[in-house]
């Protein structure tokens, strides 16, 4: 290992990593990913394990405070949260300044940056407990903010938290219940939602916990970070991924289709690409994607959902592991691929996918920016450049142009 600084210091040398393919950015104790092997593990734990044994709470807990929680220390941190799920009713009225047919991760960016407007007792990024509580804030009023984007898109009224129920299944009532009816969380979908939360709590240095990361390293306010991480998670290339995964499932229709789609993702003439296929970290497989491939089929089983989607996606995963462009090129489902089929089974639109992503991501993002802050190394972001435009030159007058 080459020890960057002191090669710079001695040598003025700097790398030139586009896409940061093999620049460490920090230090970081919260996930270990093996891409070769296809592991991931939060705080030493592997995810599968979280995902079938755990619960969304208890891993917000272990990324935020290093251990996993005994019972009574769950309990608390559960009231913790739910105490936090209301949002400030004059936050409300954002809603109303966006167009009904606004995309929920715009929606997101605007009312969770807008969060630093309203809870000033909690951007003194100095102080540990008022970090430990914008944090607290951020993972309880997400489900809120999601949910009220959908209400909104859909013209209904806004459904206000129940604290009685798990955070999924708070979520699940805010979503699709409506006001002064009853509703009936479904434990398949409650199970399934909280198993999809963990799957998406934290995966290390991707672009929207970096973009946290820089964001933060500036001194910013914690919904400020935030926000910004939302906005980089929005690009079909990272969170919007499973939005698109799922359009292109449907729009292949039936697996006869297929090799017409791979032949193209294949052309380099083509811009075309598999949607929810390859990782930049995970060149064997996306150990996600395995426990969603199983939930998948367990959810629409449990809901008595025959989804053609799901044959097409099961097909399309076969026929490209057994072809030699994705084999050569190690590119494999990831947890957008099948994430998608089951959102879709629970009932979300596509446009909710990438916020739940958002939503669920917000443990990971908040637990990593609290790390920086408290990282005695940390400096603020500023990456270097290759400079490849003119020398220096005279300016030339507008009249002799
Ligand atoms: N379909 C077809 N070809 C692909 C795909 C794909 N999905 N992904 C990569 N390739 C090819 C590229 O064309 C490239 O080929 P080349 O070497 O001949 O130029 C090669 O594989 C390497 O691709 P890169 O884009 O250089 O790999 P990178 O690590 O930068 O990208 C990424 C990873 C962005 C995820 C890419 O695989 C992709 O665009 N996948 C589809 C979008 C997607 O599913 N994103 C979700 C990622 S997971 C997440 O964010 C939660």
């Amino acid at each position: 290992v080459i020890d960057i600084r002191s090669l710079y210091a001695k040598t003025g040398a700097f790398t030139y990593d586009p896409g940061f393919t093999s620049t460490a950015s920090c230090e970081s104790k919260l996930t270990y990913i093996d891409g070769d092997q296809g592991v991931l593990l939060h705080r030493g734990y592997p995810i599968d394990q979280l995902a079938e044994q755990s619960s969304f709470m208890e891993v917000a807990y272990l990324l935020l405070n290093k251990e996993l929680p005994d019972s009574a220390t769950l309990d608390k941190f559960t009231h913790t949260i739910t105490r936090h799920t209301m949002l400030h009713e004059q936050l409300l009225q954002f809603y109303r300044g966006f167009r009904r047919d606004a995309h929920p991760m715009a929606i997101m960016c605007g009312v969770v940056g807008a969060l630093s407007a309203f809870y000033h007792d909690s951007t003194d990024i100095a102080d540990p407990h008022q970090r430990m509580v914008a944090s607290h804030r951020l993972i309880a009023k997400m489900p809120t903010i999601a949910a009220n984007a959908y209400k909104y898109s859909v013209g209904q009224p806004f459904v206000y938290p129940d604290n009685s129920l798990s955070y999924a299944g708070n979520f699940l009532k805010m979503t699709f219940g409506v006001p002064a009816e009853d509703y009936e969380v479904d434990p398949v979908v409650e199970s399934a939602m909280d198993k999809i939360f963990i799957l998406h709590a934290d995966h290390e240095q991707n672009a929207s916990t970096s973009t946290v990361r820089l964001a933060g390293s500036s001194g910013a306010n914690p919904f400020a970070c935030i926000a910004a991480g939302i906005a980089c998670l929005w690009g079909p290339a990272h969170g919007g991924a499973n939005e698109a995964a799922l359009n292109m499932l449907r729009e292949i229709g039936t697996p006869d289709r297929i090799p017409e789609y791979i032949a193209r993702a294949k052309d380099k003439n083509d811009p075309f690409r598999l949607m929810g296929f390859g990782h930049r970290v995970y060149k064997n497989f996306d150990p996600r994607a395995k426990v969603l491939s199983k939930a998948a089929t367990d959810v629409l089983d449990k809901l008595g959902i025959s989804d053609p989607v799901l044959d097409t996606a099961r097909e399309l995963e076969q026929i490209a592991l057994k072809d030699d462009y994705f084999v050569e090129k190690k590119l494999y489902p990831n947890v957008d691929f099948y994430s998608g089929v089951i959102l879709s089974a629970i009932g979300f639109p596509t446009s909710m996918f990438t916020a739940l992503f958002a939503l669920a991501r917000t443990v990971g993002w908040v637990a990593q920016w609290n790390e920086m802050i408290t990282d005695p190394d940390q400096k603020i972001g500023r990456p270097r450049q290759l400079y490849t435009g003119p020398t220096q030159r005279d300016y030339i007058p507008l009249d002799r142009r």
